[in-house]
């Protein structure tokens, strides 16, 4: 099938579901089950901002993961990751933590202030059926070792992975070539941005400051603030025009087509695969 347009429409817009995590954490789940296959290969997109410490001081105590990749971007605010293996970590205003769950792990993610804005990102990113059960690794990315490129119009792109006007992202991943971009549009309006996107990679926008407008054959379809817009794979571009001071994140990966089973953390391809994991989980063999 092929078209004569080749830049992406938007196939629908999603509003997240409020929700709780961890010990009591109040978060938006915007990209959920029903989405993985249509979004493959990510599994999942919480964003979480409030100024209320009532909203997530609780953080997420020690909990288990296997089968997939977990990344978060903090916006504001300071969390301390601990895990099983021995690695402790604190992330911060800009930075991201990315950890490679594999054949498993347990973790704790817990607020490191009592006050103030805490606002960011979670998102889970599947692992190959071949290496679900690679060994755990995770690497902290502080703010200022994220690359960042501004275009001719003045808008500035962090790269957390893949590339974006010629700059390469602080992580580069084999198979779901992931792409995961924060974009910060300048003070003035209808500022235009457009990145390349291959037709086959999965790919959505999440408005979290302003508003923008997804441009395609001259037409526009707005994307409002706290949605998330789905992209037709209907074109090897993006272009995108927005409010002032707007920002979004865009997130771009190239499907598994593998089956994708999954118990609460866990994220396999079979059934069996998710009894196995509970019961390692059980047998302490997750640390
Ligand atoms: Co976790």
């Amino acid at each position: 099938m092929s078209t004569t347009t080749q830049d992406r429409s938007v196939e629908q817009l999603v509003q997240g579901r409020d929700t709780q995590d961890g010990a009591g954490v109040r978060l938006t789940r915007v990209l959920s089950h029903d989405l993985q296959e249509r979004l493959d290969p990510f599994l999942m997109l919480d964003a979480f901002g409030s100024d209320n410490p009532g909203d997530y001081i609780a953080g997420f105590p020690n909990h288990p993961h296997r089968g997939f990749e977990t990344v978060t971007y903090m916006i504001a605010g300071r969390m301390r990751h601990k895990d099983s293996g021995g690695h402790e970590g604190l992330l911060q205003n800009g930075g991201v933590q990315w950890m490679t769950a594999g054949r498993g792990l347990t973790h704790s993610e817990m607020p490191e202030q009592e006050e103030g804005v805490m606002e960011g990102f979670q998102l889970w990113l599947n692992l190959p059926a071949k290496s679900k059960m690679c060994d755990p690794w995770y690497r902290d990315i502080q703010s200022h070792d994220i690359p960042e490129v501004t275009t001719n119009k003045g808008v500035l792109v962090r790269v957390i992975a893949g590339q974006s006007h010629g700059t390469h992202g602080a992580m580069q991943r084999d198979h779901t070539l992931p792409i995961y971009l924060d974009l910060h549009f300048p003070a003035e309006a209808d500022v235009v941005f457009e990145q390349a996107l291959p037709h086959t990679h999965n790919a959505f926008v999440y408005v979290y400051r302003g508003g923008l407008e997804v441009l395609h054959g001259g037409q526009a379809t707005e994307v409002p603030i706290k949605r998330m817009a789905v992209l037709n794979n209907d074109g090897d571009t993006l272009v995108l025009r927005a409010k002032p001071n707007t920002r979004a994140i865009l997130i771009a990966g190239q499907p598994l087509n593998e089956p994708i089973a999954q118990y609460g953390p866990f994220v396999m391809n079979t059934r069996e695969q998710l009894v196995q994991a509970v019961d390692d989980f059980r047998a302490g063999l997750m640390g």
